[in-house]
């Protein structure tokens, strides 16, 4: 049984997992704060919180809501900047036998790139995930993410900054996805994440006041899936480099609709804050179906349920 995939096998350093499971960024710390629970060794890779340039604060609270299947949140990348993730987080991810993916967002193309530069040859960093999806921040983010230009201008300055495998990770909220997919990929993507948040709102309507410190959100968890899948179905049929399916996946059952829509890779989000080892439940899994269904390699299922 071989459960192991490639995220670049176009790039001279692969990007080889054990196993096709990620944890999604934002949901899962740097890693560490999971150590304690499980063995998160076993997971296929790590993503870590959306890292920028300099430390940021976040958006006021509140800036998370429960919403029916899923959640709202308006964190704001609230994380403590590229210099100390450099010093205080990547030596432990040295040792770890698990790939650890730095999570990157800029408000300009200067801050991406001038990021990529700084993680280029750290030790303990397998690849870069590269956010142009956020919607809760002002500068940058999904601004970036909602225009085929601007996109692949971010990518192609980014992937002449850095040889390591990048990924580049795609909002839900853009008018033609399939276009900007495109155009990212041929601007030297690695890999592509479908997808960040939707974004929504929420009213309390006793303080008749949005929900959110932010007022709006991005909802995510499986609320969000059936939209994810399709974007999903859509993009893997057109672009030649893998596609990690993100959006509300709490299950191996979930993890194996993705892949089958043409997903080599999935993160796990939302689930995990009611499930901490939600991720490694979906490897166990996708190892058990993998099994009772007699295939040999998971590459055969990739992309199936689009086949006539
Ligand atoms: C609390 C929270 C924080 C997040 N922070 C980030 C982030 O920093 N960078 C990023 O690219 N995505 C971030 N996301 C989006 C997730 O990585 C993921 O794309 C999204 O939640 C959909 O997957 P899910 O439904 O499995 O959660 C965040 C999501 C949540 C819920």
């Amino acid at each position: 049984m071989d459960i192991s995939v490639d995220l670049a096998p176009h790039n001279k350093y692969n990007l080889k997992l054990a196993n096709p499971v990620m944890t999604a960024s934002g949901t899962f710390g740097y890693g560490i704060e999971f150590a304690q629970l499980f063995d998160i060794q076993r997971l296929g890779a790590i993503v870590c919180k959306g890292t920028t340039l300099n430390p940021r604060e976040g958006n006021p609270q509140p800036r998370l809501a429960e919403t029916p299947s899923g959640m709202l949140n308006a964190i704001g990348l609230q994380n403590i900047g590229i210099e100390a993730l450099i010093k205080e987080k990547t030596p432990e991810w040295v040792g770890w036998k698990v790939p650890v993916i730095v999570n990157i967002a800029g408000e300009t193309i200067e801050e991406y790139v001038s990021m990529a530069k700084k993680l280029d040859s750290v030790p303990g960093i397998s690849g870069l995930e590269v956010n142009i999806s956020c919607p809760n921040v002002k500068g940058g983010g999904a601004e970036f993410g909602i225009n085929a230009e601007s996109a692949a201008k971010v990518t192609s300055a980014i992937r002449k900054a850095t040889s390591l495998p990048m990924i580049v990770k795609l909002t839900p909220i853009a008018a033609d996805i399939v276009a900007i997919a495109r155009a990212v990929v041929q601007a030297g993507a690695d890999a592509l994440t479908l997808t960040n948040t939707l974004k929504g709102m929420a009213i309390d309507v006793r303080r008749r006041r949005p929900v959110l410190g932010n007022i709006t959100g991005g909802l995510s968890g499986p609320a969000i899936k059936p939209v994810a899948l399709h974007i999903v179905y859509q993009v893997a049929s057109v672009v030649n480099v893998p596609v990690i399916g993100c959006g509300g996946i709490s299950t191996a059952r979930d993890a194996l609709e993705f892949i089958m829509a043409g997903a080599t890779a999935v993160e796990v989000g939302t689930a995990g804050f009611s499930n901490p080892r939600a991720a490694l439940d979906v490897v166990e899994g996708l190892e058990e179906f993998i099994v009772s269904e007699g295939i040999k390699d998971i590459r055969e299922l990739v992309g199936v349920a689009r086949r006539r």
